[in-house]
């Protein structure tokens, strides 16, 4: 299995999906392509889609296929143009890769304090984590860290930001940390905070529950009649996005409630903690 990324749920997806000798199936996060390739070994005709380059050069080492350097939520759009307009299932598996957060350029990881703070999947992507800290008013700040980080200190925290950054911009992930932890005294409860806005901060560099609602209606219209999508999420809002959409006419829920990794799974791959899985079919 490869270092750039451990897939999470392997076999249930692949089964979900119920992947089949010429089916046509669209990995929309490619990512390292730990289930695009599985697809491809059970006989399925894939497409892939990554936003990030980076992922996208080490897909193709392993996967023979299309592979598409664009944002999922023109799905139905990059299906259409490749061939895959009515397709059997599609994966989209959220969020970011261990890739992502373990190089320290992206500024995905509060691990390294000397990163640019960036965080954007895409280097289409105009607006860095950098820019909306150091711009955003302290009232917008306070709403990313309360929404998206569901964070108690939010109100604290932005006001904290604001005075900091009249002293000095924002510009490593250092930076951010420092304004934190003096909020913040106790580590265990600095390691959860600081992942609390890291993670909000990304959601809105990216647009991340933006794009994951245009990518499910445009998947809505390419998946034929029995065709299966699943659904990998590792936060709460996003997980709600999906079962909504899911609760929608032209779908069965095939996971009434989410699954989540077994205890095995979680010791062989820590990231699996927080990670939800949903599959529907298309009526
Ligand atoms: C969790 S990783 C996928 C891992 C992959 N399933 C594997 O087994 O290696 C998520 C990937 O989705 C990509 N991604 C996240 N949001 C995206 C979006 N809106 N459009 C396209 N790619 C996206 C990230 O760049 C990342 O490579």
């Amino acid at each position: 299995m490869s270092t750039f990324h451990t897939p999470v749920f392997l076999k249930e997806v692949i089964e979900g999906l119920k992947v089949k000798e010429g089916g046509k199936y669209i990995d929309a996060t490619i990512g390292g392509g730990g289930h695009g390739v599985e697809i491809v070994k059970r006989g399925g005709k894939l497409l892939g889609i990554d936003a990030d380059s980076d992922a996208l050069e080490f897909a193709k080492e392993k996967l023979e296929v299309k592979l598409i350097h664009r944002n999922f939520r023109d799905i139905e759009q990059i299906a259409k143009t490749n061939g895959f307009e009515k397709v059997d299932g599609i994966l989209f598996d959220l969020g970011v890769s261990s890739h992502q957060l373990d190089t320290p350029a992206r500024g995905f990881s509060y691990r390294f304090p000397d990163a640019p703070l960036d965080m954007r999947l895409s280097d289409t992507t105009s607006v860095t984590a950098s820019d909306i800290v150091n711009t955003y008013s302290e009232e917008e700040l306070y709403e990313i860290f309360a929404r998206f980080g569901e964070e108690q200190l939010a109100r604290p925290l932005a006001h904290a930001l604001v005075g900091a950054r009249h002293m000095k911009a924002i510009v490593t992930t250092g930076d951010l940390i420092n304004v934190i932890s003096r909020l913040v005294s106790d580590q265990n409860h600095l390691s959860a905070t600081l992942s609390r806005i890291f993670q909000a901060i990304r959601i809105v560099v990216n647009d991340e529950l933006g794009a994951l609602k245009a990518g499910l209606a445009g998947a809505a219209h390419i998946l034929q009649p029995g065709g299966r999508i699943a659904v990998i999420s590792f936060h709460s809002l996003e997980d709600r996005i999906v079962k909504q959409f899911l609760q929608g006419a032209s779908w069965t829920a095939v996971t009434k409630r989410p699954m989540v990794a077994s205890d095995d799974e979680v010791a062989r791959n820590p990231r699996a903690r927080s990670a939800k899985l949903r599959i529907g079919e298309r009526l």
